[in-house]
């Protein structure tokens, strides 16, 4: 599937004339270690990057769509073609925030020239300006690969959700010992790489907390601190589209239930004949 055409933008309504304004940059992100909080949202649609934008310094079109856009049961069946087509809609849909592509399970594992070669597709058919992967201490020679061969990287240690079939579940991390000082050694060694952001997800606080002091680049938190040099959240969680309430979130709307109002309204409205009006017709 190809998803490097140009929209008409005189006549598309998911694509209306840009505001003149800069796009934030990597290295911009990389100097808010320690400064004001990166704000980072995910987004899969050019729609909702188009509501989003301006609020946020980061969008990440995470591989969550597979549950949150493809109703699939865990990130593992998300392809390389699915974060390719929405990255591109995230891309068209944003002006201002640095748009970080989800590396899916299976693209980028198998040594650092199977990731170089599906982050060059993400790069040059999205036009984001960079991609995450999850992993350890393991994947720190492929972070290495990646970013010195220009291709920006944000890594993910703590949950991994991709390896939830290794973990057996979506449980906090690092509530031992042994495990904390794992992530935090993980978290490291993808610093060192060259990571220029790491997200820390679902780890008891203390942990988020060393790992931000630990390491250079900035940290963003998911079910980790305050303490992080950013947050993110996956936007239909924040939003209210799900029942099911992850501790770590905090729903700022309830769209679900107005969505529901909403579709009640009209199929009302369409059984009572009250809609189409004269006002929806053309005379
Ligand atoms: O896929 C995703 O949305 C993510 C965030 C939860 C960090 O990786």
């Amino acid at each position: 599937m190809s998803t490097t055409f140009t929209l008409d933008t005189a006549t598309s309504r998911a694509h209306p004339v840009p505001e003149p304004v800069r796009r934030l940059t990597v290295p911009g992100i990389q100097k808010r270690k320690g400064g004001e909080p990166i704000v980072m949202l995910t987004a899969y649609t050019a729609r909702m990057a188009q509501l989003l934008d301006r609020h946020c310094d980061m969008l990440l079109v995470g591989d969550s769509l597979g549950q949150v856009i493809y109703g699939l049961d865990t990130t593992v069946k998300v392809t390389l073609e699915m974060m390719i087509a929405h990255g591109a809609a995230v891309v068209r849909g944003s002006y201002h925030s640095v748009v970080i592509v989800d590396m899916p399970f299976g693209s980028y594992e198998g040594s650092p020239e199977q990731a170089f070669a599906s982050a060059a597709r993400v790069m040059k058919e999205t036009g984001a300006a960079g991609v995450k992967l999850e992993g350890g201490a393991v994947m720190a020679p492929t972070v290495a690969f990646l970013s010195q061969r220009g291709i920006p990287v944000v890594g993910h240690v703590g949950l991994t959700p991709q390896a939830v079939n290794a973990l057996g579940g979506y449980g906090a991390r690092g509530r031992s010992e042994a495990e904390a000082a794992k992530i935090l050694e993980d978290a490291r060694a993808i610093d060192a790489a060259g990571a220029f952001a790491l997200v820390v997800e679902g780890v008891v606080e203390p942990l988020a907390r060393d790992i931000t002091a630990a390491i250079a680049c900035p940290t963003i938190g998911i079910g980790a601190s305050p303490a992080c040099d950013g947050q993110v959240l996956v936007v239909d969680d924040m939003l209210g589209m799900f029942e099911r309430v992850p501790r770590f979130v905090e729903r700022f709307d309830e769209l679900a239930t107005r969505i529901d109002a909403a579709a009640a309204s009209y199929a009302a409205a369409v059984r009572e004949r009250r809609f189409p009006t004269e006002k929806q017709l053309y005379l």
